[in-house]
């Protein structure tokens, strides 16, 4: 039905993340009884893990609540640039921000690399930060006009940026723009320090605790799946799709999947970071990994749930890499999730006019790095009373008309198309059809069903119907998952959430004997 039509050639059968595969981290204890804190922080990636760092410096007591395991999420699934160059940005910026705010985000981006760097170098960090250039290019002479606004753009907004015709590396492109002085790194050996440094510091971690909701009185209360609660005088929703949302986040917000492949190419990498603007999107970097440099190849975006069959997309990558510099082996595949808002500036601030001590912090699109650790700054500033220079264009409660309200009328155009898509046409799989190790949308007793059967040939069925808000989820291959295409659920073959905005696993079906 699928795997077995996609051979993989030199990929890894399972997906394993480089950084996730080559770290390991304290486990924690899962929040059993009623705790206290000044501030709660719901989730355990870049952005809360930096806010809860900043605020334990600050002297509050922090208590920081993880559905799964810290750092298993984007943040430990990314390609690790820390740039202020995302892709074409900076003329969009202008026209909808104006320059005061343009700047801003360039500021507070190129803040963020600088607080980072200074860190590393202080505290000797061993995650191998590394300075490099930027690039953003093009490949069709279509794009070339877009391309020449972005660099005026640069040019107003006093942005450091130069033109370049070809590329160092033998990548087809049209032309690009290079932004000196950004940098890559190993983002969990990074953060393993930042984590180690908050708990010396008192703030305590919970894993395996899944925050359900906030309720206000005079104070603020989590309540989580099993039962617990913490009671605290600030929130903090860093969970990427936001768990508690009271300003409806998910018709601003909609979820992206991409890919990366890290390789042992056949010829020595020039140096660099690069990404395309225009199809194919493809992204690369260095890396050092056992002595030896891979390449880190990234792209084939598409949202969640809408992707080709999941497997195809690595190949495609695979295809790119042996075209560009040859292959000698690939380690390691693995995908990510992006949250992307309408107007693809991140929401970082009051979660809405009403709630002034519950923050939120998502839509960080591809550049979680840099704005993850903005977000630390900016709501640890908020909640300590310190003004912060960059906040402002960040702000969720931010309202531009163009593009945001086209967007939002195509957003849920385009969810409303998927809640009635996933329910109309029954298929007539069923899943005795199955091989192992395969997974489909079947026909069972009736009805809609998802089923997989394991490599020993145990069949796994799961009702399809999104604990979120209903959408029918479909079946990845390539991570052996069921994704939501509304709001970017995903869960596992058992139908256990793996990612939010659901916070209840899909119901298991009984499996025929
Ligand atoms: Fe919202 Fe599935 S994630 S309906």
């Amino acid at each position: 039905m699928n795997s077995k039509q996609h051979p993989p050639t030199r990929l890894p059968e399972f997906p394993n993340s480089l950084w996730r595969s080559t770290h390991t981290f304290p486990t924690f204890p899962t929040l059993e009884e009623d705790a206290t804190a000044d501030v709660a922080i719901i989730g355990a990636g870049i952005a809360g893990i930096t806010t809860a760092y900043l605020l334990a410096q600050s002297g509050l007591s922090v208590i920081v609540l993880e559905a799964g395991k810290v750092l298993d999420g984007t943040t430990g699934h990314t390609t690790a640039k820390v740039t202020a160059q995302h892709g074409v940005v900076y003329n969009e910026l202008l026209q909808h921000f104006g320059h005061e705010q343009a700047r801003m985000y360039y500021d507070g981006n190129t803040e963020a690399i600088r607080w980072m760097r200074a860190l590393v170098q202080e505290k000797q960090i061993d995650c191998q930060w590394a300075e490099e250039d930027a690039y953003v290019y093009i490949q069709s002479e279509d794009n070339l006009k877009k391309m020449e606004f972005e660099l005026t753009a640069y040019d107003k907004l006093g942005i450091s940026g130069d033109w370049v015709s070809s590329l160092p590396v033998s990548v087809q492109s049209r032309a690009g723009i290079r932004m000196p002085g950004q940098a890559r790194f190993d983002p969990l050996a990074y953060l393993h320090y930042l984590l180690d440094e908050a708990v010396q510091n008192g703030v305590r971690f919970y894993e395996k605790t899944t925050a359900t909701d906030v309720e206000e009185d005079a104070s603020l209360h989590v309540r989580t799946y099993s039962g617990s609660s913490v009671t605290a005088q600030h929130i903090v929703v860093a969970s990427h799709f936001p768990v508690y949302d009271p300003g409806f986040y998910f018709t601003r917000l909609h979820a992206e999947r991409s890919y990366a492949i890290a390789v042992e190419p056949g010829k020595p990498y020039p140096g660099g970071m690069y990404i395309s603007d225009d199809e194919p999107r493809r992204s690369l970097r260095a890396v050092m990994h056992e002595g030896k440099e891979l390449i880190v190849f990234g792209g084939e975006n598409h949202k969640t749930g809408q992707g080709i069959c999941t497997f195809g997309h690595y190949e495609n990558l695979e295809r790119f890499a042996e075209d560009t510099f040859g292959i000698v082996s690939i380690p390691f595949r693995w995908s990510a999730q992006d949250l992307v808002s309408i107007d693809k500036v991140p929401y970082i601030g009051p979660i809405t006019g009403r709630h002034e001590r519950v923050y939120v912090a998502t839509g960080f699109a591809k550049w979680g790095m840099t704005t993850g650790t903005m977000a630390g700054h900016i709501l640890a500033d908020r909640i300590t009373g310190r003004d912060n220079p960059h906040a402002a264009i960040f702000d969720p409660a931010r309202f531009k008309a163009d593009p945001g309200l086209k967007n939002i009328v195509v957003e849920n155009a385009n969810v409303a198309k998927e809640l009635i898509s996933g329910k109309v046409g029954l298929t007539h799989a069923t899943a005795d059809q199955l091989g192992t190790d395969e997974g489909s949308v079947v026909r069972h007793q009736g009805k809609r069903a998802g089923a997989y059967k394991d490599h020993s040939g145990k069949l796994f069925l799961v009702d399809t119907t999104c604990t979120h808000l209903g959408c029918e989820v479909e079946w990845n291959e390539g991570e052996r998952t069921w994704d939501c295409p509304c709001h970017g659920s995903r869960f596992d073959y058992t139908g256990k959430v793996i990612e939010g905005p659901a916070t209840q696993d899909l119901p298991a079906l009984e499996t025929p004997q």
